[in-house]
């Protein structure tokens, strides 16, 4: 059956014209005329319009199924496409039979016709993909998804893929979650005795083990030996921040390139958004003109401009200097030292900059242990990619590739050698110049669609206190 099926945004094309076909989805509407006939709104993902259906009196189940059609049900419609009579679409069906898969009990079914907020639609995440938002929020993540793996192909990257459970803390953050067969939540009673567990006992893998928070350590090890790579794989943070901006669980990329340095890396970087950008602008015009109407005004301007104009660079030093001459007040001091809030991120691709900035060279105490030092003592070749609305979008850094530099860094922030040990092998046989950054996929689709939390752009998203679905 569905394997003759056309999609509504084939059908809804004028090149279907004059085709018999099959459609299959969910009914948004019924309508029906004095005329004796109904206009069904048929939705099947494929798109964000619907594909208007015209159902006449004489069909055999006008009466006895037609005519209860209610949003959410399913149908498979079979007729002949024809130039529609009406403005707004160039097609519609001329149905010659409705069959109907599930019914949907209008008293019960939550997604009426009545607008529901997005807060609302969360409780719904198993039925949230049906309204035309997250519709057109995952379309345009499924294009991204797309186009960062054609762009990394065609700058010869290699897709690897590195662990989900890991044994080294990659950003030194302390936020990562424990990965155990233990059960904490045991507690010993007379007729449990033999399941009791030495608590001393080694734990499944034999050490400590977490969910990674990103890949690139063993990405570091892939670069030393193919030279370009790249991954696309789930991360996770345990920290407790309620943001619009920060999940639990999200899904990063992350390049990593031997003989790069930090100006190639940005470059790499500039291109990939740019890429990102234009890509979703040609494939999925429909969806993001939907979204500058309903989500976000500015939408069309800003992102047109991170595909054409140059991104802007500056030192963290110089950054934090216009922050301080900008006369702005802060919730967050500034001075020198302090990491930049999303509130200075803001001020200064929004405000200063109106384009996105490439902030480089930050103080090393505020930046993990691999990044590469520079002269001053002070600082290193770390940089962030901030946009309008979001802030940081991008983390990457030249990495140190020399031993001694490295392994003095490891000691200065208490890091025990032992446990990257091959990490210091990758710098003692064949070490490198290299670099590479991270961009968290949620929030480059919180970019490009407008979408104010990220909840709203993962299908099921993970966050403090929140794990349903
Ligand atoms: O800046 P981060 O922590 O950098 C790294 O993890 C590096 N190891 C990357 C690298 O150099 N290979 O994270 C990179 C990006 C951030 O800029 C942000 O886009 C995203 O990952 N990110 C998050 N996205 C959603 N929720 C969170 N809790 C995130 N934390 C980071
Ligand atoms: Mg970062």
């Amino acid at each position: 059956m569905a394997m003759n099926s056309t999609a509504v945004v084939v059908a809804r094309d004028a090149a279907s014209i004059g085709k018999h076909v099959t459609v299959q989805g969910w009914v948004r509407t019924r309508r029906d005329s004095k005329g004796g006939f109904s206009f069904i709104e048929l939705n099947d993902g494929s798109c964000l319009k619907n594909l208007q259906v015209i159902a006449d009196g004489n069909l055999p189940n006008y009466q006895s199924e037609i005519l209860k059609l209610a949003p959410g049900c399913s149908v498979s419609i079979e007729g002949d496409i024809v130039k529609s009579g009406g403005g707004g679409q160039a097609t519609e069906m001329k149905a010659a039979s409705i069959t109907v898969h599930g019914w949907a009990d209008p008293e019960l079914y939550p997604l009426q016709k009545k607008h529901h907020t997005l807060e609302k639609l969360r409780e719904w995440a198993h039925l949230r993909p049906r309204t035309n938002t997250i519709g057109a929020v995952l379309r345009v993540r499924n294009r991204i998804t797309r186009s960062i793996h054609d762009f990394f192909q065609d700058e010869g990257f290699l897709y690897v893929q590195t662990p989900i459970i890991t044994a080294s803390d990659c950003e030194g953050a302390g936020s990562m979650f424990h990965v155990t067969t233990k059960d904490p939540m045991f507690r010993v009673t007379s007729k449990n005795l033999d399941k009791v567990i030495d608590p001393e006992a080694p734990d499944f893998f034999g050490k400590p083990t977490y969910l990674t928070v990103s890949g690139q350590l063993e990405g570091e090890i892939l670069a030393s030996a193919l030279g370009k790579i790249y991954t696309f794989g789930p991360t996770f943070r345990a920290e407790n921040s309620n943001t619009t901006r920060h999940l639990s669980e999200f899904w990063m990329i992350e390049p990593e390139a031997a003989f790069f340095d930090l100006t190639a890396n940005m470059d790499l970087a500039e291109r990939f958004l740019k890429r990102i950008v234009k890509d979703a602008m040609t494939h999925c015009a429909d969806d993001l003109a939907f979204f500058a109407e309903h989500v976000e005004k500015s939408l069309p301007e800003v992102l047109k401009n991170v595909a054409e104009k140059p991104f802007q660079r500056v030192t963290y030093t110089d950054a934090v200097n216009i922050l301080l001459q900008s006369k702005q007040t802060f919730e967050y001091p500034v001075q020198w030292g302090i990491d930049l809030q999303t509130e200075h991120e803001r001020y200064l691709t929004e405000q200063h900059f109106k384009s996105p900035v490439i902030v480089t060279d930050y103080p090393k105490a505020i930046k993990a242990f691999y990044m590469r030092q520079n002269d001053d003592g002070k600082t290193v070749r770390a940089m962030d990619i901030l946009v309008p609305r979001i802030g940081e979008i991008i983390g990457g850094s030249q990495r140190e590739e020399r031993l001694d530099v490295l392994t003095a860094r490891m000691k200065e922030m208490k890091l025990n050698e032992k446990d990257y040990w091959w990490y210091l092998d990758l710098r003692r046989f064949g070490t490198v110049p290299h670099s590479g950054f991270g961009l968290g996929l949620e929030r480059m689709v919180q970019f490009v669609t407008g979408m104010g939390n990220i909840r709203d752009v993962i299908p099921f998203p993970r966050a403090p206190g929140s794990a349903e679905f």
